[in-house]
This record gives C-alpha cells, structure tokens and sequence, in this order.
C-alpha cells in the first residue's frame, strides 16, 4: 500500500456543495479535500435516533473508520458490516446474509445504511439497502476514486453471476454521497489509474477542460494529491450529474458513460474479474471503442491523444489468455444489449459520442486480433 503521498496538510477542509436531481428526489453532494468533516452534520441529521448499518471491508474500516465516530454517537444502534474487496462481494448470497444480519439486529424501514468503500462496497451496498424491506436510505461515503467519480453517482446498484457483471440490480439513488479526496492518499497507484480512466471516459465525451487538466497534472494525479484531485472528482460529478438528470435510468443519453465498457466488461469478465481492475479494462475497452471508431472515419484528432494520454497510464498488459471467441461471446451477453443488438459507443470527436448498434459480429472480429496484439496501435 502507498504511504500517503501527501500527508494532510494544514489547508482547512472544503467541500463543493452540488446535488442530482432524480425521480425520487435529489441526492445531496460533498466534493473536496476534507470533505468529510462538513458534510458529519448532515449526515448526522440524517442518521438520527436510528439503527445505522455500516458496510465497509476489513481494510477501509481499519483505515479510517474513526472519522465517522461522530455518526455512530448518534445512531440509536450502528452495524457494521464488513465483507470482502472487490467484486467478489457482489453476490447474492453475501447480499442474503446481510439482509439476515440486519433483521437479527432490528432493521426497520426507516433504518440507514452507509456505504464505506469502493465501487464494489457501494454497488452491493445500494443493492442491499434498495431490497431491504422493500428500500431503506442509504448514503454513499467513496473511499476509491473510481467510485468518487463514478460509481457512486447515479443510482446503479448490482451485483454479478457468473461471467455477468452487474447483472441483478436495481436504480436506487443514494440520499447523499460524500467524495472526500483525502481518503485517496492510501490508495494504490493501480486504483489511482483505475479511477481516472473512468474521468477520461468522461472528459473525453463531456468535458474538453477536464481532459487538459488529466493531461496536465496526470503525475500528481497518479501520485494521490488530494488538492490536485479534488477539482477533477468535481468535473466528473457535475458531467455525471448532467447526464444522470437528464436520462435517470439510460433509456438514451446516460449510454454515453458506457463508453469502453462493452469490450471494457468482457475483458474483465474473460480475466476472470481479477486479472484487470475494472478502470483498467475500461481503459482498454476505450482503445477498442477507438478502432472501432476509426473504422467509420470518427475521431480523428481525439483518438491519437486518448491513446497518447492512456500510454501514460502504464497500464498492464492484457492477459495473454484471452481468446476472440470469448471475447465476442461475452460482448454479445453484454447487460448493455438490446433486442436490437449490441450499443457500441463511439467517440466522434472531443465532446461528442455516437451511440450505434449496426457492427456487426464481423466489424468486431476483424478488430479483435490486431487489438490485441497491439493494444495502443490504432491507424
Ligand atoms: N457508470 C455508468 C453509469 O452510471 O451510467
């Protein structure tokens, strides 16, 4: 684990105050270095005199749990909960015992429920919390950057089956999420890099100043400063938040997100979800998309930088097991996938995605080899 690039320094906290509107409501936001202890009100007006369950692992509990003492002096009762890392928790029968646990200890509709931890805590979290007695609130407290700008934004919740990630889920949008860029400095570099593969996804498509900024500070960035950090969590919210109003539950426009997660999802699943983080298999499901764009005359200008940009990333090979036939099953089981076919994000240029159902088994399968065999070669 990295020790703490940048330690906290004396700067005072901040949070940028933000908030989605969504079917139900809206979801409360705090972005920033230190954006935990501003938001502890809140969050403890929420809570009230109620039973407070706490999902978190083993290893953010025993890094940070302290900082939220102040909530469970709150709470009627507090639960923790902790299950393993990754997406192995993302399983309905880890889901089952939690729902068993929490009715042994008196959960009630109106009981709370927080998410402490990655994308895969706050996946299964926001999925627990949604089935729980037909829904209790939850709040969302991201401790990778992965889920600060993604992940926990939104309301996707899942878990997986076998070979189908995030494939059992539900929208259920948390009543606020917390994104607290100090809580990064312990993070590996490899989740550093996960997690800002998801901004490119969205800086490229949403946000041309947030690219520059990626390109500019990607040292520090990898390197886990929280200040440098903390205005490109809030670049990537609010683009996430524009798109997430506008189309809550991906009828259309909120597919744009899914840019290089088609190929992204079946890299990790043929990697047996353990092999790639997900950030990383989404970083090269972007340099899919890429080829696939160049084939139809998209992208010109943006698809050398995206790759010059994800060269820097120093991402890790490609597991040498993969095989086509897979690759191309997987994409065509793909959550994704319409009646109509399979929805292939394309960039068109800086800014501007086109969402296409037309290539065909043949247009993928003539990419797949010279993919990869050479990932960052595209013409
Ligand atoms: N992670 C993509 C989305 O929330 O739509």
């Amino acid at each position: 684990m990295n020790e703490p690039v940048h330690p906290p320094p004396n700067r005072p906290a901040s949070a940028t105050r933000l908030r989605l509107r969504h079917p139900r409501g809206e979801t409360r936001i705090w972005v920033g270095e230190g954006a935990l202890a501003p938001s502890l009100d809140a969050l403890a007006g929420w809570i009230g005199e109620r039973a407070l369950f706490v999902l978190t692992t083993p290893r953010v509990w025993g890094l940070h749990g302290e900082r939220l003492q102040t909530l469970f002096d709150r709470a009627a009762v507090t639960e923790v909960l902790e299950v393993e890392e990754g997406e192995a928790a993302k399983d309905l029968e880890v889901a089952g015992q939690l729902w068993d646990r929490m009715l042994a200890a008196g959960g009630k509709r109106d009981s709370r429920l927080l998410t402490f931890g990655g994308g895969s805590v706050g996946d299964l979290g926001g999925f627990v919390a949604g089935c729980f007695l037909r829904g209790i609130e939850y709040a969302q407290l991201p401790t990778t950057l992965l889920a600060q700008v993604d992940a926990s934004l939104g309301g996707k919740t899942a878990v997986d089956r076998p070979g189908a990630k995030n494939c059992v889920g539900l929208f259920h949008h948390p009543e606020a999420v917390v994104c607290d860029t100090r809580l990064l400095a312990t993070l590996p570099r490899e989740e550093l890099r996960a997690g800002l593969a998801e901004v490119v996804k969205m800086a490229a498509l949403l946000d041309p100043d947030l690219l520059s900024r990626v390109e500019r500070d990607l040292a520090v960035l990898l390197a886990g400063d929280a200040a440098a950090l903390a205005p490109v969590v809030a670049a990537s919210a609010r683009a996430k938040i524009e798109v997430v109003e506008e189309d809550p539950e991906e009828a259309d426009r909120r597919r744009v997100l899914n840019f290089g997660h088609t190929m992204g999802h079946a890299l990790e699943a043929a990697a047996g979800f353990s092999a790639l983080r997900h950030g990383e298999a989404v970083a090269y499901g972007m340099l899919f998309a890429l080829r696939l764009a160049r084939a139809r005359d998209l992208a010109a200008e943006l698809a050398p930088r995206l790759v010059r940009l994800l060269g820097r990333f120093d991402l890790p090979p490609l597991p040498p097991s993969l095989g086509r036939e897979e690759l191309i099953a997987l994409i065509g089981r793909d959550k994704k996938a319409r009646e109509s076919g399979v929805a292939w994000v394309l960039p068109a240029k800086l800014g501007e995605a086109v969402i296409v159902n037309d290539i065909s088994r043949n247009d993928v399968e003539r990419q797949i080899a010279p993919f990869l065999a050479a990932p960052f070669l595209i013409e």
